[in-house]
């Protein structure tokens, strides 16, 4: 078990740190070992030292209870609340995520490691369902691309494969079989430039916390330009690939999803509107934003492409 360093920890667990010792009768003196060996029973659950977003476009939050009390977590339920409960026995430590394809050394690294390696920061974004629901998150990670650079993909690699872990001990929809609600493992893509957005972002945390189960944990993608389904959770392997990857949705209903999947309030999804979105806690919708509010940063990225088409 990593040790802990004083300052990776955050407020509320020195004081549950404190309380715990008090009850101990511990007094006043305490010597670091015995910090050390106190602050290492404390839950890793909540170890996260971060840099704090300034929140640069001011985006008003939603509260940690929406965003961690509705969800779409298909290995779970089909339903927006169930995997709420019905995830809590998921055991996301220990957890190796697997690099392979067309990079320099195929390897398997535990999350803790990426977390060491990479560092984290908190990032605001706005996230917006294809079902036309929406919410603002302190995610807390680090972006795609520093991992990418660790990785050294080769110059065949032209995408970016994501694959949700299969293990239907864990995730009850998987053991179904046929009776599946969805094709498992959940399998998600993006061209290598799009991954390497600055933008594009890998989450361990959100709210201060590690991810709750119900949200990924212990590690999800999050691309906010793009429909929620984008940001594949609970990842297990991380391939750099040479053809496009075909996407869980696209591979359940082609004419209703695509590959790209940028948010788009003048392309319709073919049964409901996308120009509107209502975000989770509010009475009245408002309108959607094109990329999701990002045009400025991404748009670039689909010069002379036509998003009709590409959707
Ligand atoms: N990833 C996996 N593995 N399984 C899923 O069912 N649902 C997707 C996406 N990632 C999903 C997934 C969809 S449809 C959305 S909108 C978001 O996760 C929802 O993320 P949230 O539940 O944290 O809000």
């Amino acid at each position: 078990m990593q040790n802990f360093n004083l300052e990776d920890i955050t407020p509320e667990e020195l004081f549950n740190a404190r309380r715990h010792f008090l009850k101990l009768g511990a007094g006043a003196l305490v010597s670091s070992s015995a910090l050390t060996h106190l602050m290492a029973e404390l839950p890793k659950q909540n170890a996260l030292h971060y840099t704090p977003s300034t929140n640069p476009d001011k985006l008003i939050l939603n509260t940690e209870e929406q965003a961690t009390n509705y969800v779409n977590f298909y290995e779970f339920s089909t339903d927006k609340v169930a995997p709420v409960k019905m995830s809590q026995k998921m055991k996301t430590s220990p957890w190796s995520l697997g690099f392979f394809g067309e990079i320099k050394t195929e390897q398997m690294v535990e999350v803790d490691e990426l977390i060491a390696k990479f560092g984290l920061e908190e990032r605001i974004y706005r996230f917006r369902c294809v079902e036309g629901w929406s919410m603002v998150v302190p995610w807390i990670g680090f972006p795609l691309y520093k991992l990418l650079d660790y990785l050294e993909p080769n110059s065949n690699a032209k995408y970016v494969k994501f694959t949700t872990r299969h293990e239907p001990a864990m995730f009850p929809d998987q053991a179904k079989g046929i009776f599946a609600s969805i094709k498992h493992p959940y399998v998600e893509g993006l061209r290598m430039d799009e991954a390497r957005h600055p933008l594009t972002f890998i989450a361990v945390g959100m709210y201060g916390k590690r991810l709750l189960p119900q949200n990924g944990a212990p590690m999800r993608l999050v691309v906010p330009w793009k429909y929620g389904f984008k940001s594949i959770k609970s990842l297990d392997l991380i391939e750099c690939v040479t053809e496009e990857p075909r996407n869980t949705w696209q591979d359940q209903n082609p004419d209703e999803y695509g590959f790209y999947a940028n948010v788009n309030p003048e392309v319709d999804h073919p049964r409901w509107t996308q120009a509107k979105e209502r975000v989770l806690g509010k009475l009245f919708k408002q309108p959607t934003l094109k990329f999701n509010g990002y045009e400025k940063e991404v748009a670039s990225l689909y010069a002379g492409m036509d998003l009709r088409k590409y959707f």
